[in-house]
């Protein structure tokens, strides 16, 4: 039964987007690429400089193309690149929604990768948003032809952006770049996305829907990954989020049932943390009680490499500075941050030699900065993603995400279920499951990325500090190589101080590959 529903699905289907209202529906044989078909172009970058490259566009990475708006993979191979040059995959996801395939920007990655003689790799994907056209009825699916479909809700997007590597694989020898050498980027949901592309790595639980969809008989594992302020632990983020903001001043003088929601995830949280067990990247263990002065050294951190950097980081928003000039001891690791090392016990009162008054950091009102952050951009409702009839909140982008092809959206976490009085059904939780990179880090299921760089901005609200920790915690725990910052002063934003990435990328792909 299961199968037949899954083929009526995949074999149903037309298209919207440029093909809209054909009603062809592309169905390849069998994966191709062409070699001969690249076409040269020329990208102008920011400073001027030319960039020559190949464009290989429009090619599908599954047999049973469902949606031909979205289901592509542009190829970008710059002039000089070979077999064994890395690839850099970005995807475009934002907000949960389709990505259609993309050409590469001059102003991000792409366009650097470019320049950077890196092969740049643009996979479209399904999202919550995507619909097509059922071209015929079948009854036992329940779908009437001319019926619009939401084909595109979770897990759709992380599947379709597993058999694009999968495709990039399958014609390693027949492109230039290394498919063993992928390094995924993207941003918040795109973050998300790139995360789940970094710690899913042929794991089993996608492998049915992968074959159902017609992808390539490939691993789906990659090199690295870069996720900018990554949108991810969606069951956990609404709990997260209240725990860190509920103390704000807008929380605390909003609205009532909004609050009462916040008093109630906030509880939920230390649990939470608690089972994750969390240490730090010296060995101590995380609990609630000391998970607060954890994040707090860790803004310490980035806002003193912004000031080693020359950034202007005002006291009016909670820091404090060293108020005597640091003398005596020679300055730990140059003066220079390091991570996951606590400012405070690095720089001891007269520890520094060669310090001004006021050039170190020495503490931060977390209370006082985290109503700095918000004040930046309001916070959002409680719950912050689940927020489908909880406290009059309206259906999120999450909400829909979790929906079905009908449209629908829906609550998908316990907490919201229990206040709409909803059961959440297993197929809503083992969507969940799959659209959250936590599940598959530890445990060996899955094999994860070894090197990551995720950043976070330091006044980003759109979800709550300890869920990227968490995530950079829980890689550097199995033995990941993580670059981790919450980057001073960026509000929710992604693919900036490129010249730091592509350092990093450099150092990674250079390194010995594993076996
Ligand atoms: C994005 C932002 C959000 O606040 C969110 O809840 C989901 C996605 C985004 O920018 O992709």
């Amino acid at each position: 039964m299961k199968r037949i529903l899954t083929v009526g699905l995949a074999t149903l289907v037309v298209v919207t987007g440029m093909c809209a209202k054909s009603k062809m529906t592309p169905r390849p044989a069998q994966l191709s690429f062409d070699p001969s078909a690249g076409v040269e172009r020329t990208l102008t970058m920011p400073d001027g400089r030319k960039v020559q490259y190949t464009a290989y566009e429009g090619m599908y990475y599954v047999t049973n193309v469902e949606d031909s708006a979205y289901q592509t993979i542009n190829v970008y191979v710059p002039l000089g690149a070979t077999q064994q040059t890395p690839i850099l995959l970005r995807t475009y996801v934002g907000g949960y929604m389709a990505a259609a395939a993309q050409q590469p920007k001059a102003g991000d990655a792409t366009g650097r990768a470019l320049q950077e003689g890196y092969v740049v790799a643009i996979p479209g994907s399904r999202g919550r948003n995507s619909t097509v056209v059922a071209a015929q009825s079948d009854k036992k699916a329940g779908i009437k032809k001319g019926q619009t479909l939401y084909t595109g809700r979770a897990p759709a997007a992380i599947l379709d952006l597993k058999a694009a590597i999968r495709y990039l694989r399958q014609f390693d020898d027949m492109m230039p770049g290394d498919a063993e050498k992928i390094i995924t980027d993207g941003t918040s949901a795109g973050g998300a996305m790139s995360s789940l592309m970094g710690a899913t790595g042929n794991a089993a639980a996608y492998e049915p829907m992968l074959r159902a969809m017609g992808a390539a008989r490939q691993r789906d594992d990659v090199l690295a990954s870069v996720c900018y302020c990554p949108i991810i632990d969606l069951d956990h983020a609404d709990m997260a989020y209240e725990w860190l903001f509920n103390g704000t001043e807008s929380r605390q003088q909003g609205d009532a049932d909004v609050l009462a929601v916040s008093n109630e995830l906030k509880a939920l949280f230390p649990a939470y943390l608690e089972s994750l067990n969390l240490r730090t990247p010296d060995g101590t263990p995380l609990a609630a009680d000391n998970y607060l002065d954890y994040i707090k050294s860790e803004l310490i951190r980035a806002a003193q490499i912004a000031k080693n950097a020359g950034a202007d980081i005002p006291d009016s928003i909670g820091f404090q500075f060293d108020k005597e000039e640091m003398s005596g001891m020679p300055p730990i690791n140059g003066g220079v941050p390091q991570a996951g090392v606590p400012m405070r016990p690095m720089m001891p009162r007269g520890g520094f030699g060669g310090g001004k008054p006021g050039d170190y950091i020495i503490d931060l009102d977390m209370p006082a900065y985290l109503n700095y952050v918000v004040s930046t951009q309001p916070l959002k409702t409680a719950p912050a993603f689940d927020t489908r009839q909880v406290a009059g909140g309206r259906a999120s982008g999450e909400n829909e995400e979790f929906g079905d092809a009908n449209g629908s959206s829906v609550n998908f976490t316990d907490y919201s279920a229990s206040k709409t009085g909803v059961v959440l059904t297993d197929e809503i939780r083992e969507n969940v499951r799959l659209m959250n990179p936590m599940n598959f880090i530890d445990g060996g299921v899955a094999d994860v990325a070894p090197h990551w760089y995720i950043r976070h901005g330091a006044r980003d609200r759109d979800t709550s500090f300890p869920v990227p920790v968490n995530l950079a915690l829980k890689l550097q725990n199995t033995g990941k190589d993580v670059n981790f910052l919450l980057a001073w002063n960026r509000p929710h934003s992604g693919d900036y101080a490129l010249d730091e990435l592509f350092e990093w990328i450099a150092g990674i792909v250079s390194k010995p590959q594993r076996p």
